[in-house]
């Protein structure tokens, strides 16, 4: 059996929670195949030199944690700057919050040049190589350079836009030839490889040689859709642990006599929150049978506040929050309770069984696990209702949610309406359908489709 390395720019100890679907899933995984972990370690060293960072190797259960500390330098130009600030915007359909004049490219060069230099002796003939998202689409191509045979995949956990938009990033050729130094690259949904395909082709006039085979810049890929799932089991077995049942019935209890709406989600532009509280607030102008009963419950954890887009975003937040609980809110009912915080992730499952609807409304988003576990926490005998976004890579699996386009407020109001209203033997069969789904395809597949093909390519 080979030895799994997993890299990512995010790392997690797979023993402790984080928020993200990244750390989440790469937890899970990496829990039952053990292996080697390499990755940032979240430090930011003051005055440190650019290209370079202290690697420390620790282990974390079956998991050998390789952790590299950046300087400040290559932190905002690597991460803040060219991941956050351009790949993360346009990758997101968003050209209009994208810095494409910036000159951050050099420093994502170079971090994903110290990665490989790191890498490197670390690595063993026979390791399968598992490279994760944005930050790190150039690494393989280095690891190549410095002479590394493994096989080696990847896999973008955000979408993959068309063609026309990714074609505004300057360096965009250079970025996607980087892709076919990799034997197996993998998307989250069938819609982000067709747009991979599409754009090879285009610009790069590659040829298909075989199903998900590509050939193009004197090299040839395979690439595929994997979408990304949850550990249902260990989800719900967190959900019969004390402090979910105690969430569920302090939730409860609080809230005896509400109808409850739950969103849980990091404070990012994707998100679409500021559309999802538009339409809650048009929620109850259209169906004031709402007002007193209907409380949405809005978690969103901070996240890459240094970015401004991320700062913006946050005041709009705020003060839409603050002008729904003025204008409709009483003493005895607030019509939204918004928490900017990390809820602890033995409590999740909890709040969402106590919830009757979740709101999971990006205006993109790769996949979106949120949706994932808030169907695996539900009771079957007296299921919640999902509206999902129909841009969430989930939605094209869980086609029995109720879709919406979150752009169209009054149309989001109005599928809030529909949910709040479901007769129970709706509810129970649709999801039922769901559970079967999001069981079906959890975690564990995922990661055995991606590296049963990762170790068949060549
Ligand atoms: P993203 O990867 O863009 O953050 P996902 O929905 O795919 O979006 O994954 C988010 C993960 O992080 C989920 O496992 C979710 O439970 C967790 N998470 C997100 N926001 C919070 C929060 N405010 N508190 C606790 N966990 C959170
Ligand atoms: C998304 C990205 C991950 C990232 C996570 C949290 O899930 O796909 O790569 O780790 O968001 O963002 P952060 O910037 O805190 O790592």
């Amino acid at each position: 059996m080979s030895r799994l390395v997993v890299v990512s720019n995010r790392l997690a100890d797979p023993r402790k929670p984080a928020a993200g679907g990244l750390a989440v899933a790469l937890g899970e995984t990496l829990k039952s195949t053990g292996g080697l972990w390499f990755g940032w370690s979240g430090a930011v060293v003051k005055d440190g030199t650019p290209g370079e960072g202290e690697l420390r190797v620790h282990q974390a259960g079956p998991v050998t944690l390789a952790e590299i500390d950046l300087c400040q330098e290559d932190h905002d130009a690597y991460y803040r700057g060219y991941a956050n600030g351009v790949l993360w915007p346009v990758f997101h359909y968003r050209l209009d919050l994208a810095n494409l004049e910036s000159g951050y490219l050099s420093g994502y060069r170079r971090v994903n040049h110290l990665f490989a230099r790191k890498l490197m002796p670390l690595l063993k003939p026979d390791d399968l190589i598992w490279i994760h998202d944005y930050h790190l689409i150039p690494l393989a191509a280095e690891l190549r350079a410095m002479g590394c045979d493994n096989r080696i995949g990847f896999f973008l956990h955000i979408p993959l836009p068309p063609q026309q938009i990714l074609a505004a990033i300057p360096s965009h050729e250079w970025l996607m030839r980087a892709l076919f130094a990799y034997d197996l690259v993998g998307f989250q949904s069938e819609a982000d490889l067709l747009n991979f395909s599409h754009y090879v082709k285009a610009e790069a006039t590659a040829e298909t040689i075989g199903a998900g085979q590509f050939r193009a810049f004197n090299s040839t890929v395979q690439a595929g859709a994997f979408p990304i799932g949850i550990d249902v089991n260990e989800f719900q077995r967190l959900g019969r642990a004390h402090e979910a049942v105690d969430t569920y019935e302090n939730t409860r209890t609080e809230y005896s006599r509400r109808r409850l709406l739950i969103g849980v989600d990091r404070l990012d532009y994707s998100k679409g929150l500021p559309q999802r509280i538009r339409a809650f607030n048009e929620l109850l102008r259209e169906y004031p049978e709402n007002q007193h009963s209907a409380t949405l419950l809005q978690v969103a954890s901070p996240s890459r506040e240094d970015v401004d887009a991320y700062a913006d975003i946050q005041h709009e937040l705020e003060s839409l929050c603050g002008a729904i609980n003025g204008n409709y809110g009483d003493f005895d009912w607030m019509p939204i309770r918004y928490i900017h915080r990390t809820v602890a992730r033995k409590r999740l499952p909890g709040l969402y069984r106590a919830c009757d609807v979740a709101l999971v409304t990006p205006l993109r988003d790769g996949m979106n696990l949120v949706a994932k576990e808030f169907i695996a926490a539900q009771d079957e005998a007296d299921p919640g209702v999902l509206v999902l976004s129909r841009f969430a890579g989930a939605a094209e699996q869980l086609t029995q949610a109720l879709l919406v386009n979150p752009y169209d407020i009054p149309g989001t109001a109005q599928a809030i309406q529909r949910a709040l209203q479901m007769p129970l033997a709706e509810r129970q069969a649709r999801h039922a359908a769901l559970l079967e789904n999001v069981r079906k395809y959890d975690v564990h597949w995922w990661c055995g489709q991606f590296l049963q093909t990762l170790a068949a390519v060549r």
